[in-house]
């Protein structure tokens, strides 16, 4: 076996096929077994793909094992400490940092983009005023496509920038409509003149209504801080679920704002972005120090469902450097807001229990970057069932991204994944006065 390639021998056959190992910037060697099929006449089964490269990408790294985590190259720590969110996504989308002069433009471009359609705010009163706020952001960011679909030209790329733009640019309208409407409060328009987690921030929380801007309500700097932060954390990782399913429904040239769509619902799930919602119903659910160790042994118990959410990860085996980022920031969050917050109390004591267990150790289960975010939302008075929502804002910039640098590849192909079937054999229809 020459050096950079891989043998696979088939037992039964004896026939031997080299195969070539493809070596990226950072990271794994990689084995290119595309062939293997017509090769060996066999597929390969990794469900979960636990070890499976789905597509080459410039965008972003994560070296599980050593905690990093790099967008673009730039590590995440110094993101977070020097750039605002549309930095970041400029950065993700066009594989550089903007100048001065281009942030401007970009900033400029997201907000006069950030208002919707007037007919969209019908869509709303569609829904129940108790609806999940997840459940409104799947239906509301899919029926975009209806709104944008006849000037769109997808092998235009000046049509698929504005399409990404577009739509980091309604997201906070949309997700602050849904809150609005949950507590029948009148939405809020945009504003040009305030940036966009501010902007975000007054859409949600001022008493402005569409013909009255209230002039007592200001967003807190420490708060807008924070929120950035969170935003910058979560905007990409890699081809994390909701990422890879963003692709997967592109690879069919479907509509992009229906892609996202299929995003948002994968991110939903409290294996996934649903987790930090999850995180703030476990720590409720412990309720005090003293019942830790009997959840710590219901987490390990096979036989009970209950896991420790915000616990665990498929790719850091060591810890998540955005957590760390983000305990930090809830000492300040909650200094600032002047109050204790008992639950995040109870995560420390609970992280710290956690990782002094055999089970823990032995597994390499951290706390993730929804570990603690679920706290700092609450400080911001975000609503619980708003947490996953504030991630999708966040990840929208990732998203739009892996789907643009996927568009303006044209050797993409569809998305279409084998099986190993284990169902019944070819078989005879019995008529149905004879079964
Ligand atoms: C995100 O992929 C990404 O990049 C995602 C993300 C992003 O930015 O896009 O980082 C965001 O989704 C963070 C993850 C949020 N989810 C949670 O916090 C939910 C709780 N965690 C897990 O369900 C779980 O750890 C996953 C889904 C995150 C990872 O699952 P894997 O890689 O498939 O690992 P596994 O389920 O195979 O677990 C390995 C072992 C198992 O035990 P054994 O069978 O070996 O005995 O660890 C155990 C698991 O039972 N385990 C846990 C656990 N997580 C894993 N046991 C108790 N509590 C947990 N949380």
């Amino acid at each position: 076996m020459s050096k950079d390639s891989l043998s696979i021998r088939h037992n039964r056959t004896g026939k031997t096929v080299e195969y070539p190992l493809l070596q990226g910037t950072l990271g794994k060697e990689t084995v290119d077994i595309r062939a293997i099929h017509k090769d060996l006449d066999c597929f390969t089964y990794d469900p979960g793909f636990t070890a499976t490269a789905s597509c080459k990408s410039h965008i972003t790294f994560i070296d599980g094992d050593k905690g990093v985590l790099l967008y673009r190259g730039y590590p995440i720590e110094q993101l977070a400490e020097h750039c605002n969110y549309l930095e970041v996504a400029y950065l993700l989308m066009n594989g550089e940092l903007p100048n001065a002069t281009q942030l401007q433009d970009f900033s400029l471009e997201v907000a006069h983009r950030s208002m919707v359609h007037e007919s969209l705010r019908n869509f709303f009163d569609g829904f129940s005023y108790d609806a999940h706020p997840m459940a409104m952001l799947v239906g509301v960011v899919g029926s975009l496509s209806a709104f944008y679909h006849s000037e769109l030209n997808m092998k235009d790329p000046e049509h698929r920038r504005v399409c990404a733009v577009r739509m980091i640019a309604k997201m906070p309208t949309i997700a602050a409509a849904s809150y609005r409407h949950s507590v029948g409060k009148p939405f809020v328009y945009p504003r040009l003149d305030l940036g966009y987690c501010e902007n975000f921030l007054n859409m949600m929380f001022s008493r402005s209504s569409p013909n009255y801007i209230d002039p007592n309500y200001s967003v807190d700097p420490i708060e807008k801080k924070a929120l950035n932060l969170l935003l910058i954390l979560h905007a990409d990782h890699e081809q994390n679920a909701s990422t890879s399913t963003v692709r997967l429904t592109g690879s069919t040239g479907a509509n992009p704002y229906a892609c996202i769509a299929a995003g948002i619902a994968a991110l939903w799930g409290p294996a996934h972005g649903g987790a930090n919602e999850a995180v703030l119903r476990m720590l409720k659910q412990i309720g005090s120090v003293d019942r830790i160790p009997e959840f710590i042994a219901r987490a390990k118990d096979k036989d009970d469902p209950f896991r420790l959410m915000g616990f665990g990860h498929r790719v850091y085996k060591n810890f998540d450097p955005r957590a760390t980022i983000i305990r930090q920031t809830c000492y300040e969050v909650l200094e600032n807001s002047n109050r204790q917050d008992p639950l995040f109390e109870l995560a420390l004591a609970l992280e710290e229990y956690a990782l002094k267990d055999e089970y823990f150790i032995e597994r390499k289960l951290y706390p993730n970057v929804d570990f603690y975010s679920g706290v700092i939302y609450r400080a911001l008075n975000i609503p619980e069932e708003m947490f996953t929502v504030m991630f999708a804002i966040a990840r929208t910039s990732g998203w739009l991204a892996h789907w643009l640098e996927m568009m303006a590849d044209p050797s993409t192909p569809i998305g279409r994944p084998r099986q190993l079937y284990l169902g019944p054999e070819q078989r005879n229809i019995i008529p149905i006065d004879a079964r």
